[in-house]
């Protein structure tokens, strides 16, 4: 367990450090805007990369509801709006979702393990109370990251420096973050989802799915009681991985269902996971 006086010290430790490294901080910490230096000084250095955005709700890579994956191996990665994969939570808050959060992340974060320099792992300022204990315990004792970064205020994550202290495997830094970061409001949270969910929705279009066809979870009897308009759904292709996230419309005739994506491969699409929340009216809008 390490100390470190500044943000410069500790990106200049990790971007030599090969591994899983693990951002843990309440939110407004800086996580996400240590991620993007520490991302540039491994290009730099011409290392790859792999960026996972475990952030569901202020999400930087792929739309909200989705934990993120980004291989980045160039300037040009890191600032498109592109992603490699994607894993499907179905809420914007990871409340009631630990284990799609835990498995979701886990799942990326072995995609190209071996073959980038090292991987960054971002994740939602849910870290405190029994609740935030559990979600990052478990996420942390699963990925057993080489290098956990724990950004504190004060001394508010101190359970974690003592769950992980006898740890071998896991290296613990610890950085006091300064007073003058920004916090931004629920307000503000809440129409940088709307956007990144605008964005996301802007080429899609009605598709038909047949629900005789398919798979879902939860299974297909629950699925059809329990969908209501405008649900976000996934679509996942046969080996379960996420082409994309869909709006539910309307049953049609013959077990079709109305959706609205911005896929293009609608026939890959064979099973369909039920998200809890709903799109709002802005959101609307655009379909
Ligand atoms: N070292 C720093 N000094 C000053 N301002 C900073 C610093 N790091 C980040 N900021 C600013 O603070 C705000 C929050 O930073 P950031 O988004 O990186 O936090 P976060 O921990 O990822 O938050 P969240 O948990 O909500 O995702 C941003 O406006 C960012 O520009
Ligand atoms: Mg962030």
């Amino acid at each position: 367990m390490k100390f470190i006086n500044s943000t410069q010290e500790l990106l200049e430790i990790l971007s030599n450090k090969k591994g899983i490294i693990f951002l843990l901080g309440q939110t407004d910490t800086g996580k996400t805007t240590f991620a993007k230096e520490l991302i540039k000084r491994y290009l730099e250095k011409n290392k790859k990369v792999a960026f996972i955005d475990s952030d569901i709700g202020q999400s930087t890579i792929g739309p909200p509801t989705t934990i993120g994956l980004k291989l980045i191996k160039c300037n040009e990665d890191a600032h498109n709006n592109n992603y490699s994969n994607l894993y499907f939570v179905g809420s914007t808050s990871p409340r009631g979702y630990f284990l799609p959060m835990v498995i979701g992340t886990y799942k990326l974060s072995q995609i190209f393990l071996k073959s980038v320099y090292s991987t960054i792992i971002d994740t939602t300022g849910l870290v405190l109370g029994d609740y935030g204990q559990n979600l990052k315990f478990y996420k942390i004792n699963l990925i057993l990251p080489g290098y956990l970064v724990i950004f504190e205020r004060e001394d508010e994550l101190k359970p974690y420096r003592e769950m992980f202290k006898n740890n071998k495997k896991i290296k613990t830094f610890i950085i006091k973050i300064k007073s003058d970061i920004k916090e931004r409001s629920y307000a503000q949270r809440e129409e940088y989802r709307e956007k990144k969910f605008r964005e996301y929705f802007k080429k899609g279009k009605e598709q038909i799915l047949n629900l005789g066809e398919l798979s879902s979870f939860p299974p297909i009897v629950e699925f059809k009681s329990r969908i209501q308009k405008f649900n976000v759904l996934g679509l996942e292709d046969e080996y379960n991985k996420l082409l994309g996230i869909g709006i539910f419309l309307d049953f049609e005739q013959n077990e079709n269902i109305k959706i609205y994506t911005p896929i293009t491969n609608i026939k890959k699409v064979s099973f369909l996971k039920l998200g809890s929340i709903k799109i709002t009216k802005e959101v609307k809008k655009i379909i």
